[in-house]
C-alpha cells in the first residue's frame, strides 16, 4: 500500500485514478485549496503528509485561451510544475506529471514515440513541455505521461466538458455539428488511463511514456462514432481546421505510440472504439 496524493482529484483524470486507486492511502487535494501556483502552501501541505508519491492532474488545457493568456499558462502548466517538483526533489516523493500531444506539431504522420523531437505549435504545447523539461532536469524518479483525447466520467472541469459529452449535449439540442476533419488524435478513456496509471507506478520504471487508448481517427470521425453507437442521426459537417477557425494552431497528427509501456509490460490499451463504448455504457448513452 502506497501513500498518494492526487492534484486536481475532481478532474476526469483525477476522479478516475481516486477509484483505482482506492487499495492505497490516498489523499485527493482540491482547487482552489490545493493550488499549484501557491508553492509555499503547496509545499507545507504536502510535507505534512508523509507521501511515496504526489499524482498532478492540474494544468491550464484551455488550448485557445491560452494564446491570449500565456502568463497563465506559463504559470500553472510550467513555473508550477517546476515548484511541485523541487517539493517532490527536497521531500523524496515520486512525481508522476501529464504532459500533452501537442506538444508535437504533427509533421510525422505515423504515431510519435517518446524519443520524437517535440516542437510545439501552440501556446499550451510550448508550456506543457516547458513542464515536462522542469520534471525532467530536476527529478530522478518520476513518472511524466504525454496522452492524447481525455474524456472520463466526471467531464473535463479545465474545459467545462468533454468532447464525447459536447457533442451529445449538441445533438440533443437538434444543432447541426461542425467537426474537424484534419486532426488526426487518440481518444483515450481516463477510467483506463488511471488503470495503466495504477499499474506503472508499481513499478520503478521512472521516465517518460506516452500512454493512449490504440488506433486513431480524426475528430469528425470519433463524432460519426460515438452517433454511430448511440443510434442518434444528427447532422454531422466535416470541416477542415482552416474553417473551423480555432485561436491555436493544432497539430494535423498527434497519434502517440505506448512504445515505452510496451518494452516494460504494461497491459495494453483496448482500442478506442472499445473504450469509447464502455464508456457511452457507463454513462446511460446506450
Ligand atoms: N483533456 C485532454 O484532452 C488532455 C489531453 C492531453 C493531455 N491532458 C493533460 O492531462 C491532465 C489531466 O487533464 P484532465 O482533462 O483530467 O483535466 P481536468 O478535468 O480539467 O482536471 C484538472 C484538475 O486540476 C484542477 N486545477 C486546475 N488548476 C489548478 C491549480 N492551479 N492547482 C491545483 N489544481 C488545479 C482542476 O480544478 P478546477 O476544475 O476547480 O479548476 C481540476 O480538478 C492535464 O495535465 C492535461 O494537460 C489532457
Amino acid at each position: 500500500m502506497k501513500k498518494i496524493a492526487v492534484i486536481g482529484a475532481d478532474g476526469q483524470l483525477g476522479s478516475d485514478l481516486v477509484k483505482v486507486l482506492k487499495g492505497n492511502k490516498v489523499f485527493p487535494l482540491y482547487y482552489p485549496d490545493f493550488d499549484i501556483t501557491k508553492p509555499e502552501k503547496a509545499r507545507e501541505i504536502l510535507s505534512q503528509i508523509n507521501l511515496d508519491i504526489v499524482i498532478n492532474t492540474a494544468a491550464y488545457h484551455r488550448v485557445d485561451e491560452c494564446e491570449e493568456n500565456p502568463q497563465k499558462a506559463f504559470e500553472v502548466n510550467s513555473t508550477a510544475v517546476r515548484d511541485l517538483a523541487l517539493i517532490c526533489r527536497d521531500v523524496g516523493f515520486i512525481l508522476v506529471h501529464f504532459s500533452t500531444d501537442y506538444v508535437f506539431d504533427g509533421k510525422k504522420k505515423t504515431p510519435y514515440v517518446e524519443e520524437d523531437t517535440p516542437n510545439p505549435l501552440n501556446v499550451y504545447g510550448v508550456t506543457k513541455l516547458a513542464g515536462e523539461y522542469f520534471v525532467q532536469n530536476l527529478l530522478e524518479r518520476y513518472f511524466l505521461i504525454r496522452t492524447c483525447g481525455l474524456y472520463g466520467e466526471a467531464g473535463c472541469w479545465g474545459k467545462g466538458t468533454n468532447f464525447v459529452d459536447a457533442v451529445i449535449s449538441l445533438e440533443k439540442k437538434g444543432k447541426p455539428l461542425r467537426v474537424v476533419n484534419d486532426q488526426c488524435v487518440t481518444p483515450t478513456s481516463t477510467a483506463e488511463l488511471a488503470l495503466r496509471i495504477g499499474e506503472l507506478i508499481q513499478t520503478q520504471h521512472y521516465g517518460l511514456y506516452h500512454l493512449t487508448n490504440e488506433g486513431q481517427c480524426t475528430w469528425f470521425e470519433f463524432a460519426k462514432t460515438i452517433f454511430s453507437l448511440t443510434g442518434k442521426k444528427p447532422l454531422l459537417i466535416p470541416v477542415d481546421s482552416k474553417a473551423y477557425g480555432a485561436r491555436a494552431p493544432r497539430p494535423s497528427y498527434s497519434v502517440l505510440e505506448n512504445r515505452k509501456a510496451e518494452k516494460v509490460g504494461l497491459t495494453e490499451f483496448s482500442p478506442w472504439e472499445k473504450a469509447l463504448k464502455i464508456y457511452l455504457t457507463r454513462k446511460g448513452y446506450i
